[in-house]
């Protein structure tokens, strides 16, 4: 494995609303890099601190990216990471930005032919954003372009809830939009170093796979691999990774997606740093493909550019 020799940093925490995903994500690298015997240590992001400062107080020379979220998920650190010569974990600056961006990535994928809800933008200063999707049919979703967790994420079946749901989204990252809602099942797709890894189906027991059911609740189900005929998982995993390759991500990645009664699979998003503790949907897909948590976590170091 590469950077054996080197001095790594496990970087976590953050600005973002997902810190303290974040840190969870980076205590569990942190303890698989140490028990490996790498040169690894911990850098919390705090706010109030300055990235550039911690690197080079740890005389880093690699960094492993376990921040989630705005900023660090979105190119800003991949950016900062280069112009100080520090190789960096993960997709690159404009395969960051463009998927931490919604609005960005479904443009991308539809110019792909990359199958995803159909949308609406509903634009900052649109007067009445209800009657802008009057014509737009229900249950709809309404999500902020540039968040992650659920933040912000509401399903609306009665047009009297669309304006409270679209404030919400307002107070989070990036324009809002509107995504026609797929019933059906939800499915996740890990991937690393541009090939499938695996799958996981998620059946939460909440409304939808909203926060609470992604880290707090203990009864939302995974099925590995998900329940679905092998000719529409292999559809749903291509499609995973035709996503991954439009929006040019490298190293491991975990698009999300949704697939209907009718077993067509659309891609809502690529998460491209996604939750890494021992528990995270990445590692299950890699327990299941046989490759334990400190081998992934290898792997993907070894995947730093
Ligand atoms: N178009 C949709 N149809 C059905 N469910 C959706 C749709 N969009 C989002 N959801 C639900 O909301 C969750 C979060 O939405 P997502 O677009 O993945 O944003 P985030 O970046 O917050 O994970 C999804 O995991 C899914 O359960
Ligand atoms: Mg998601």
């Amino acid at each position: 494995m590469p950077f054996k020799t080197h001095r790594i940093a496990v970087l976590m925490g953050g600005l973002s609303a997902e810190r303290e995903v974040s840190l969870n994500t980076g205590a569990g690298v942190l303890g698989a890099l140490q028990a490996r015997g790498y040169d690894v240590v911990g850098i919390d992001w705090a706010p109030g601190t300055s990235l550039p400062r911690l690197l080079e107080a740890e005389h880093v020379e690699v960094v492993w990216n376990a921040l989630h979220g705005t900023p660090g998920e979105d190119g800003s650190v991949q950016g900062l990471c280069a112009c100080m010569g520090i190789p960096c974990t993960g997709s690159g600056i404009l395969a960051s930005a463009l998927a931490m961006d919604k609005v960005a990535s479904k443009r991308i994928f539809e110019s792909h032919g990359v199958p995803t809800p159909a949308w609406r933008l509903i634009e900052a200063d649109v007067a009445d954003p209800v009657a802008a999707l009057a014509d737009f049919p229900l249950p709809i979703v309404i999500k902020p372009s540039n968040e992650g967790s659920s933040v912000g994420v509401s399903i609306v079946e009665d047009r009297a809830q669309l304006a409270d749901a679209i404030a919400l989204a307002r107070r989070y990252h990036g324009p809002v939009l509107a995504e026609t809602f797929i019933a059906g099942t939800e499915v996740f797709v890990g991937i690393l170093d541009g090939a499938v890894l695996g799958s996981v189906e998620v059946r939460p027991s909440t409304k939808f796979y909203d926060y609470e059911a992604k880290y707090k609740r203990t009864d939302t189900r995974y099925l590995l691999p998900p329940e679905l005929p092998a000719d529409v998982l292999a559809r749903v995993e291509a499609h995973a990774l035709a996503a991954y390759r439009a929006l040019g991500c490298t190293g491991h990645a975990r698009p999300d997606l949704r697939i209907d009664a009718a077993g067509n699979g659309y891609v809502l998003e690529v998460n491209t740093l996604p939750g890494m503790t021992a528990t995270s949907l990445m590692p299950k897909i890699a327990a299941k493909a046989g490759m334990d948590y400190a081998t992934l976590c290898e792997r993907i170091l070894a995947s730093a550019r």
